[in-house]
């Protein structure tokens, strides 16, 4: 199962390289891989949040053991849209980054995101989940401002039609309502 997910995870990368071998990455190539790389790091951050919830309502607790795979692909997928913007789309003209994160609200909202997901990408692995022992869950909390920063980003970005990006936060909002609801409640199944 674990490689099958995996699989499942790389899959939308699979698909730009296939389009960009293929020059069918519209007419837009840098935007296309913009949009599919964001999207893809919001879907698994939306996806690894909603695992906790999911177990306790289903009390399939393994399903926990495919959180962190979830979440450090939806890093790499931040990652590659972060190295995206940097070097596709400005060259890595670190001046005008820096004037876009001060002046435009919506890449402030993403860059944010982007700083809050790295510490937790970076403590994922065994070794520093032992040495920060429980510190280790609060820094984690670190995923829900990340994940209301992500979709922030989302809705401030779209200038048009809201719908997609309005309906990432109407799922966010279920998640992160279930999430608190289950704990205060202590439910258990
Ligand atoms: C590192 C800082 C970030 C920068 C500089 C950045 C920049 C961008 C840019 C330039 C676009 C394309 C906008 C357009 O052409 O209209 C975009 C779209 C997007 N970004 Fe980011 N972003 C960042 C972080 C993130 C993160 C961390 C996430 C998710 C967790 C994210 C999710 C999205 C989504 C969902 C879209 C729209 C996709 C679509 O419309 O299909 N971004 N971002």
């Amino acid at each position: 199962m674990k490689a099958l997910l995996f699989l499942v995870c790389l899959a939308p990368l699979l698909r730009l390289g296939w389009r960009a071998f293929h020059a069918a990455l519209g007419a837009n190539p840098v935007q296309t891989v913009q949009f599919q790389t964001g999207l893809w790091a919001l879907n698994l951050l939306l996806v690894t949040l909603a695992i906790t919830p999911l177990v306790k309502l289903t009390g399939k607790s393994a399903l926990n053991k495919y959180r962190r795979m979830l979440g450090v692909f939806s890093y790499f997928y931040a990652l590659l849209h972060f190295l995206t913007y940097l070097v596709l789309d400005k060259f890595f003209d670190f001046h005008e980054i820096w004037k876009d994160v001060a002046k435009r609200l919506w890449i402030t909202a993403g860059f944010s995101c982007f700083i809050l997901l790295t510490p937790l990408a970076l403590t994922s692995t065994d070794g520093m989940i032992r040495r920060l022992g429980k510190n280790w869950g609060l820094l984690h909390r670190l995923i829900y401002p990340a994940a209301i920063l992500g979709v922030v980003h989302f809705l401030w970005l779209v200038k048009k039609d809201r719908t997609a990006p309005l309906e990432y936060a109407a799922a966010l909002a279920v998640i992160l309502g279930a999430r608190f609801v289950l704990k205060a409640s202590d439910f258990r199944r």
